[in-house]
């Protein structure tokens, strides 16, 4: 277990979260190596006997701390901004093995993906087809590119953090995959490369997942008998975690489904999960201001708010809450885990048993993806440090903000 009691305390593997706290203070989100690794190497496992790419998702947790960890043990990246392919690059990631999805590529990010070598442009448009050929032939090259297929499956998920369904704006349409193609390979600024999907985020059941992959085989097979050969399938990310009492298949079982849906193929395998990878691999660590006793409902008012984690106000999401110091026999109450924010929204926990009095150290779980990177400045408020564990040590991987740096790019 990367976060666990040790004679009361909350432990980062070995290491007492408030003595990372006496050091930089809160909110800070930490994060586990260990935990990274292993959830790395589950995907490695399960796919070590196959021609096949683990694609980190950089929007779930962009710390370059966490990137280079991941480009080190043999990752790719999947990007979704020139910002993102800056990060990969500086953390030392190889381009050649860097996808590079979403609706809305600028010029100027196609060209600076194609001037680094990208691996693959998952074009999301025919109109975004027609800009990477233009690019590309003034850069003199050929971009190498796969479609995003909408496969129309339904994600079972929360309906913002579904992808795959034809009313979404993700991918182009199933039906006119066959002709998209056709187009790209008459382009001379084009090559086609392959071909990718991804049905949506925090997916606890693996059965829409083995039908993308099977669609994504379909169509695979339909594109070679017209002459279009492929290197790659890329089946996407979403594979869910626990955050309160989900049960998602662990990483091997549910790429099992998808797995046999592509025995025997020629293809080299791509799958580009994040939440699955960072997800349980770090928290957010915060203090209690004031235990406010309100008329309907108790408050527990806390330094970290939606500006740190935004997926509670968002997305309605559960995150579980545990004291640092296990206060042995003081009797529990509920209470509702605010911010100092100026939402009604600001919260990051509703209703919860917990017993703590002013200046008691939280620790929000589940928190390393889609946390820092979904913060903001809101209410003028520095983003919390962030500090990477490795067994017994660690290290501050993200400064906290200073005010004065909020407003540096501001004139009066
Ligand atoms: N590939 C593509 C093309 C994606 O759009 C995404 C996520 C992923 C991979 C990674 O999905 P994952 O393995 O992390 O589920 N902010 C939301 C999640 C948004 C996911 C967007 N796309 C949340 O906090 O739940």
């Amino acid at each position: 277990m990367s976060f666990a009691y040790r004679h009361g305390v909350l432990c980062a593997e070995d290491v007492p979260l408030d003595e990372i706290v006496r050091q930089h203070g809160t909110p800070c989100y930490v994060y586990s190596s260990a935990a990274i690794a292993a959830a790395y190497r589950q995907y490695a496992n399960a796919l070590r006997a196959l021609d096949a790419l683990i694609c980190y998702s950089v929007k779930a947790n962009s710390n370059l701390a966490i990137l280079a960890q991941l480009a080190r043990a043999g990752a790719g990246f999947d990007i979704v901004s020139g910002g993102e392919l800056s990060r990969v690059l500086a953390a030392g990631g190889d381009p050649a093995k860097t996808l590079f999805s979403g609706v809305g590529k600028s010029e100027a990010e196609i060209e600076r993906a194609l001037a680094s070598r990208i691996g693959c442009i998952n074009v999301e448009s025919a109109q975004e087809l027609e800009r990477v050929d233009r690019v590309a032939r003034r850069l003199g090259r050929r971009a190498p590119i796969a479609f995003r297929i909408n496969p129309d499956i339904d994600a079972r998920t929360h309906p913002y953090i579904s992808t795959g369904l034809r009313e979404n704006k993700f991918g182009v349409p199933y039906a006119d995959a066959e002709r998209l193609y056709a187009r790209a390979a008459s382009l001379p600024g084009i090559d086609v490369v392959g071909i990718g999907c991804h049905i949506g985020s925090q997916l606890v059941a693996s059965a829409p997942y083995a039908e993308a992959a099977g669609r994504m085989a379909a169509l695979a097979d339909r594109l070679a008998s017209a002459g279009i050969s492929l290197r790659h399938i890329d089946i996407g990310g979403g594979i869910g975690i626990r955050y309160k009492d989900e049960e998602p298949e662990p990483i091997a079982g549910f790429l099992d489904g998808a797995l046999g849906m592509l025995a025997g193929r020629r293809e080299k395998l791509i799958v580009d999960p994040g939440r699955s990878i960072v997800g349980n691999a770090g928290v957010l660590v915060t203090r209690v201001e004031y235990v406010k006793e309100g008329g309907a409902r108790n408050f527990l008012v806390v330094d970290a708010a939606m500006n740190d984690l935004l997926r509670p106000a968002l997305y309605g999401a559960w995150h579980d809450v545990k004291p640092v110091r296990q206060a042995a026999g003081v009797p529990a109450s509920a209470y509702d885990v605010v911010g100092p924010v100026c939402e009604s929204a600001d919260f990051l926990a509703k209703d919860r048993a917990l017993s703590a009095t002013e200046g008691d150290l939280l620790c929000i779980m589940s928190a390393g993806a889609y946390g820092m990177v979904m913060s903001s400045n809101y209410n003028s408020r520095p983003r919390a440090a962030e500090i990477m564990v490795e067994g017994g040590r660690f290290r501050l991987v993200r400064q906290r903000e200073t005010v004065e740096a909020l407003f540096a790019l501001e004139t009066t």
